[in-house]
């Protein structure tokens, strides 16, 4: 029995439905796939509200879920706009284990490759840069590195919501806690060498040489991912993952070669990014990166191209855009306690009280599976 056949029959089918402890949710879609399981929208049957799960199948080596609920738990302790909030679980026997969260909208690899010619305007690359870049440093301040930042782990709030204008960052199954639970939350010491984790087109040069990544490492790949949405793709978008060292060369040659800067910073605000990269290369594994300067750096190529912060966002052409308007904190890890359990109830009731949202989904409808190193459109 092949894999895919062999998930036919573990993951949830469609219109199947799915039992918690305290509600029941029919599946209506599967909005991506990867190797522990799958992604679905579901429909809460007592209030006809959408929602998403991820599962996990019980036979996956590698667990997914509870870094998943950890790092939105820990979210949920700053009262962070840009993740989701893990509102109930449970598991199928022998077949999968599930969390239920906020349904949110299209990732931001998807939106970019459905535009014509596969590029964000630099309005928009530039204020969903902001917003990853104040995810990331959230993230890193309740002890968490993401370690696999990408378009197709950020994903923008349904319109349906009025969440469309929030960007939300997804998919904490690479995560790792990088400070010490004592008091001090001291930073773990570098591990001597590291096993690659993450995708070899965003991944940062420490990924790429097996270091052990820190903060740096995931505004390095922030990186690469805003020139591809401001360039419409990066110069190595047609090696493969399994290219790595092909790649690593690229992003050596970026560093010490001018024809190959301009390539990579093609249509992009070119003095600040590069402020941006020259910055980031001068920290190291310990250092607190700057992420003040980083917005800052943004924001500077906001005013010098003149987009206005009321300027559109590409997937909301006719409205004005009326995002958070944050900066980001200093990344220093907070201390807060950690729960041994979910803490659903409170949260499932909060989202009850709000009300329904949302619409019936298409039946039949194909599922999105973000590859973001296959289906470039270039
Ligand atoms: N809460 C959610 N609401 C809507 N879509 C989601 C949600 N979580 C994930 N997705 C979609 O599913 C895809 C895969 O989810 P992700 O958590 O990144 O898992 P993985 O990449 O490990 O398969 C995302 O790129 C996104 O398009
Ligand atoms: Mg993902």
């Amino acid at each position: 029995m092949s894999s895919e056949d062999s998930d036919d029959i573990v993951l949830p089918k469609d219109d199947e439905e799915l039992h918690t402890r305290r509600d029941k949710y029919k599946v209506a879609k599967m909005l991506g796939k990867g190797g522990y399981g799958a992604v679905y929208e579901v429909i809460r049957v007592s209030d006809n509200e959408h929602f998403a799960i991820k599962c996990e199948k019980a036979t996956a080596v590698k667990k997914v879920l509870l870094m998943d609920s950890n790092v939105m738990q820990g979210a949920k302790q700053i009262s962070s706009k840009h993740f989701c909030q893990v509102l109930d679980r449970a598991h199928v026997r022998e077949r999968f284990n599930f969390i239920v969260m906020k349904l949110i909208g299209k990732n931001l690899w998807d939106l970019r490759v459905d535009r014509q010619d596969a590029r964000f305007t630099l309005n928009t690359a530039l204020k969903s840069a902001n917003q990853c870049l104040i995810a990331i440093e959230q993230l890193h301040r309740f002890g968490y590195l993401h370690r696999d930042i990408k378009p197709g782990n950020f994903a923008a709030g349904r319109k349906e919501s009025h969440e469309h204008h929030i960007i939300f960052m997804l998919d904490f199954g690479l995560c790792r806690e990088f400070i010490k639970r004592d008091e001090n939350k001291d930073i773990r010491a570098m591990r001597a060498s590291a096993p690659f984790r993450g995708t070899t087109r965003y991944a940062p040069l420490s990924a790429m040489l097996q270091k052990d990544q820190s903060r740096k490492d995931d505004i390095e790949g922030w990186l690469y991912m805003v020139v591809e949405w401001t360039s419409g793709g990066l110069p190595w978008r047609k090696l493969k993952a399994t290219d790595r060292e092909k790649v690593l060369q690229y992003k050596q040659d970026i560093r010490a070669k001018p024809d190959y800067l301009d390539d990579f910073f093609y249509n992009c605000p070119k003095r600040e990014f590069k402020r941006i990269m020259d910055y980031i290369d001068t920290l190291d594994y310990y250092q607190v990166p700057d992420y003040k300067f980083v917005h800052f750096c943004v924001q500077h190529a906001e005013k010098a191209n003149n987009c206005k912060e009321t300027d559109p966002l590409d997937w909301d052409p006719d409205t004005p855009y009326n995002g958070p308007k944050e900066t980001p904190g200093d990344g220093v890890p907070i201390t807060y306690e950690r729960l041994q359990k979910l803490d659903i109830d409170q949260t499932i009731e909060a989202s009850k009280r709000k009300g329904s949202v949302g619409k019936q989904p298409k039946k039949g409808k194909k599922a999105q599976t973000p590859k973001d190193e296959e289906k470039d459109k270039k």
